[in-house]
């Protein structure tokens, strides 16, 4: 404040003197600079007000300080950014956990992680692999409790000793353990099929021919038949395929079970094999040639 203002509020006029009032050039001047400043940040106001309020709230006064301007050009700091990234996490993983009921933080994603994501996956990578004849893997079914427990599907080893309870002795699948029976993953006949040998087991998906005598039956051709057996035949050897590999994707990307290695070939496992039969309870669920005539 001028002094010369500031001298006039501590001495009020009085009254009874004459009122000469006693203008200074330079607190004339002062007094314009001011006025004109306030103006102009008024201005600014109105200004800055009509673009950020679009008028709605004109009524509060808003009153500018330097320390603003120094906010904004301060900008978004290192802290704002953590405290997003670290609110955006929370959220994340907040509303996985609730839309998986409580499965999992992550929607899922430690069970699709490849083996170099996995601690099992990385240890057995250094160890390297455990290739074992059938024989070998035989020894790996639980009985000795110094050993892990194995089971092979398609070649494959697993190892399946995180589920004792499952897959140890007295355990509801135990039957599958130390050897590969790829076939009873398939034909569901786990006392019959606890082998790897895979010959005509497709038949399972083909269509007994049970002398439909339907109108739609007696106008195929000869060739016609034959032409829709053989394709047939394909898509039933797809389906096997389908479900040997569900079987081997549902251990190696378990988060508890991993692979380890190979089942190695003994000598004599080259040798012919006579075709096997499929078992009762997967010939029991083939499907009839009238039954699907009936859903055309
Ligand atoms: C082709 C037929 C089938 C195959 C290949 C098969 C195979 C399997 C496999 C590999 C598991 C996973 C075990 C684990 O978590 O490591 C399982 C679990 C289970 N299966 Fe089957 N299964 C078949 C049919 C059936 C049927 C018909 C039933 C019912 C009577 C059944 C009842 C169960 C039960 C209750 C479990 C859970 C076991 C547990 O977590 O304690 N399965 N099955």
């Amino acid at each position: 404040m001028p002094p010369n203002l500031r001298n006039r509020r501590n001495n009020p006029p009085d009254s009874a003197q004459p009122r000469v009032v006693e203008v200074d050039t330079d607190e004339e001047a002062e007094i314009t600079r001011a006025t004109a400043q306030q103006q102009e940040r008024n201005q600014n106001e109105k200004a800055g007000q009509g673009k950020h309020s679009k008028g709605k709230h004109s009524k509060g006064k808003v009153y500018k300080t330097d320390a603003d301007d120094d906010d904004e050009e301060a900008g978004i700091s290192l802290l704002d950014v953590i405290r997003v990234i670290v609110t955006l996490v929370v959220l994340v993983v907040g509303l996985s956990y609730y839309v998986t009921a409580g499965e999992s933080y992550v929607w899922g994603f430690e069970s699709q992680r490849p083996w170099w994501m996995r601690y099992n996956g990385i240890k057995q990578f250094l160890k390297g692999p455990v290739n074992l004849t059938p024989s070998e893997l035989a020894l790996y079914n639980g009985s000795d409790p110094s050993l892990p427990i194995y089971l092979a599907l398609n070649g494959t080893i697993i190892d399946v000793s995180a589920n004792p309870s499952i897959y140890g002795p007295g355990g509801g699948y135990h039957f599958f353990v130390g050897r590969d029976a790829s076939r009873a993953f398939v034909t569901g006949c786990f006392q019959e099929d606890l082998t790897n040998d895979m010959t005509g087991v497709e038949e399972m998906y083909i269509p007994i021919e049970d002398d439909d005598d339907s109108q739609h039956e007696r106008a195929l051709t000869k060739g016609e038949k034959q032409r829709r057996h053989e394709a047939e035949v394909n898509e039933a050897r797809e389906k096997v395929r389908a479900q040997v590999s569900h079987w081997v994707g549902f251990y190696s990307n378990h988060k508890k079970y991993f692979a380890v290695g190979h089942v190695i070939l003994e000598d004599d496992e080259d040798r012919e094999t006579e075709k096997l039969v499929l078992c009762e309870g997967a010939q029991h669920n083939r499907p009839r040639r009238s039954e699907l005539n009936k859903q055309l």
